[in-house]
C-alpha cells in the first residue's frame, strides 16, 4: 500500500492533487457530481476587495492542447466570498481550501487576506501575483522581484495564515522572483500561472480575445511549468505547489520529482469535471509502477543526479 500523503506548509493532505484557483469555482457543482473531500485541498477563484465582472466576451480562446483565457478576475468580492461562497463550500466540504487574494494595490491585497484569514475553512492564503489579464493589478506585481516582495511582506504582516505566492512564467528569471519571495517571509509557492498569449482570427483579421491577449493553460504549458517548478525548487528552501498542464498521474510524480510538494490540476477540470478524481484514483497504481512508496519521499528526485 502506497503512501501518497503530503504536508502543505503544517497542514497534511491525504494525498497532492489540488484543483487550480479559477478551474473549479466554490467546489459547488463539483461537489454535485462526486465527493470533493477526496481532494487534497482546493484553490478558490480569485478573490478582489469589490465584485467584478471581468473582461468583455470573447475571453475564451482555443489553442493546441490547451486554451486561452481572459477572464478578468471575475468573483463577487471579499464581502459575498465571506458571507455567501466559504459558508455554502462547508455544507459539501470537510478540508481546507487555498484562498486566492488579487489586488489592484498593495492595500488591496492586504485587506483581502486578512478578511479571509479569518476563516476557518481557509488553510492557506495564496497570493496571485501572476493574472496576466488585468491592467494595472496581478501580474503587474509578480514580474518583479521588488514588487513580489512587497506583496508579501505586507500581506505577511497582516495574517496568521501560511502564505503562498503564486507566480508567473512571463518573466525571464522565475528563480528570482521566487527567492525574492522567500526572503519577503512567504510559506510557499504556487507555479505557474498562465502563459501570456494571443490568437487572430484570419477572417476578421482581428485578435480573438476582445482583451486581445490572455492566459496559455492545459498540456501545451506542462514542459514549461515543470522547468519552472524545477528552477524555482533550486532557489528556495519553502514548499512549491507545481501546476500548469498537469493532467495524469505520472504529471503528478514528474511535478514531484521536480520539486513540488503538492499538485495543482487546472485546465484539465475544465475537459472533463472529473479529472482530479480520476487523477488521484490513478496515483497509487502509478506510484507503484515507479516503486514509490511514500510520495514525499521523491519530492525534488530530479535533482540528485
Ligand atoms: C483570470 O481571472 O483572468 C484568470 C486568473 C488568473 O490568471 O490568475
Amino acid at each position: 500500500m502506497v503512501n501518497t500523503a503530503v504536508t502543505l506548509c503544517g497542514i497534511e493532505l491525504t494525498n497532492p492533487v489540488i484543483p487550480a484557483s479559477g478551474t473549479f469555482g466554490y467546489g459547488r457543482e463539483f461537489a454535485e457530481i462526486y465527493d470533493i473531500d477526496c481532494l487534497g485541498a482546493f484553490a478558490i477563484k480569485g478573490t478582489t476587495r469589490e465584485p467584478r465582472f471581468g473582461n468583455p466576451a470573447p475571453r475564451i480562446a482555443d489553442a493546441p492542447a490547451g486554451m486561452l483565457n481572459s477572464v478578468g478576475l471575475q468573483n463577487p468580492g471579499v464581502d459575498a466570498v465571506v458571507a455567501r461562497e466559504l459558508p455554502e463550500l462547508a455544507k459539501v466540504y470537510h478540508k481546507k481550501v487555498l484562498a486566492n487574494v488579487c489586488g489592484f494595490s498593495v492595500d488591496e491585497y492586504v485587506e483581502v487576506a486578512a478578511r479571509l484569514d479569518k476563516e476557518d475553512i481557509v488553510g492557506w492564503l495564496e497570493l496571485n501575483v501572476s493574472c496576466p489579464n488585468v491592467h494595472g493589478g496581478g501580474m503587474g506585481f509578480g514580474t518583479t522581484c521588488s514588487g513580489a516582495a512587497e506583496v508579501t511582506r505586507e500581506v505577511k504582516r497582516a495574517v496568521k495564515k501560511p502564505v503562498i505566492v503564486k507566480l508567473t512564467p512571463n518573466v525571464t528569471d522565475i528563480a528570482a522572483i521566487a527567492r525574492a519571495c522567500e526572503d519577503a517571509g512567504a510559506d510557499g509557492l504556487s507555479l505557474i500561472n498562465t502563459v501570456l498569449a494571443m490568437r487572430i482570427d484570419p477572417a476578421a483579421r482581428k485578435p480573438v480575445l476582445a482583451n486581445i491577449t490572455g492566459g496559455l493553460s492545459g498540456g501545451a504549458v506542462f514542459p514549461l511549468a515543470l522547468r519552472c517548478v524545477y528552477q524555482a525548487y533550486e532557489a528556495v528552501g519553502i514548499p512549491i505547489i507545481g501546476m500548469g498542464g498537469v493532467r495524469s498521474a505520472r504529471d503528478v510524480i514528474e511535478m514531484t520529482l521536480a520539486g513540488a510538494t503538492a499538485v495543482g490540476v487546472g485546465a484539465a477540470n475544465l475537459i472533463n469535471p472529473f479529472a482530479a478524481k480520476e487523477i488521484i484514483e490513478a496515483l497509487p497504481a502509478e506510484m507503484e509502477k515507479y516503486g514509490i512508496e511514500n510520495l514525499v519521499d521523491i519530492i525534488g528526485g530530479a535533482h540528485n543526479g
